[in-house]
């Protein structure tokens, strides 16, 4: 199999974080799949939301995640929080490398992603009493997807050595 990691799970699991430390330590590339896409369209994830609607977002979304096919070096790639649940990026990200999914309790995301609706458009849109509520239920539609993953890794071990180590053994 290629020399691929992805790395996915729920907004504020620090996938940037640990993905550009991963690919730091083993040498290897690192993309940022949001990145991505606003480089390629040459517009925010907020303003791609706003112009085009969630369903033609997540389309882009696919065929920017399918650029990596073409990728020849090892790479490490930070996806979206919703990138593995549509248009079969799951099936597709486990063909091509190794899946990994950042599992953190939703307690840790929500205090992590207080203030960042700027950011994150699908935030913008929950009435702030609402939040822990409409996350809690988002989290629980995802998770399942999220769990397909080949290695899981918890709050404990989202470190780059122990995601290393794990991948190893
Ligand atoms: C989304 C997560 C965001 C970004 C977009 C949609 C989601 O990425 O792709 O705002 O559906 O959970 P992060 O997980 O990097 O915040």
């Amino acid at each position: 199999m290629r020399e691929a990691i992805f790395l996915v799970g729920f907004m504020g699991s620090g996938k940037s974080t640990l993905g550009k430390e991963l690919a730091d330590k083993l040498g290897w590339r690192f993309y940022d799949l949001d990145e991505q896409i606003e480089k390629e369209k040459g517009q925010s994830i907020s303003e791609l939301f706003t112009h085009f609607g969630e369903t033609h977002f997540r389309e882009i979304e696919s065929a920017s995640l399918r650029h990596f096919e073409e990728e020849k070096e090892p790479f490490v790639l930070a996806t979206g929080g919703g990138t593995p649940c549509f248009h079969g990026n799951m099936h597709w990200m486990k063909e091509q490398g190794k899946v990994v999914f950042l599992d953190i309790p939703l307690t840790v995301l929500l205090a992590r992603l207080k203030g960042s609706e700027a950011v994150r458009p699908l935030l913008k849109n929950i009435d702030p009493h609402h939040l822990t509520r409409e996350l809690a239920l988002l989290l629980e539609k995802r998770r399942p997807i999220y769990l397909e993953s080949a290695w899981i890794v918890g709050p404990n071990e989202a470190n780059a050595d122990e995601v290393i180590h794990m991948l190893n053994s």
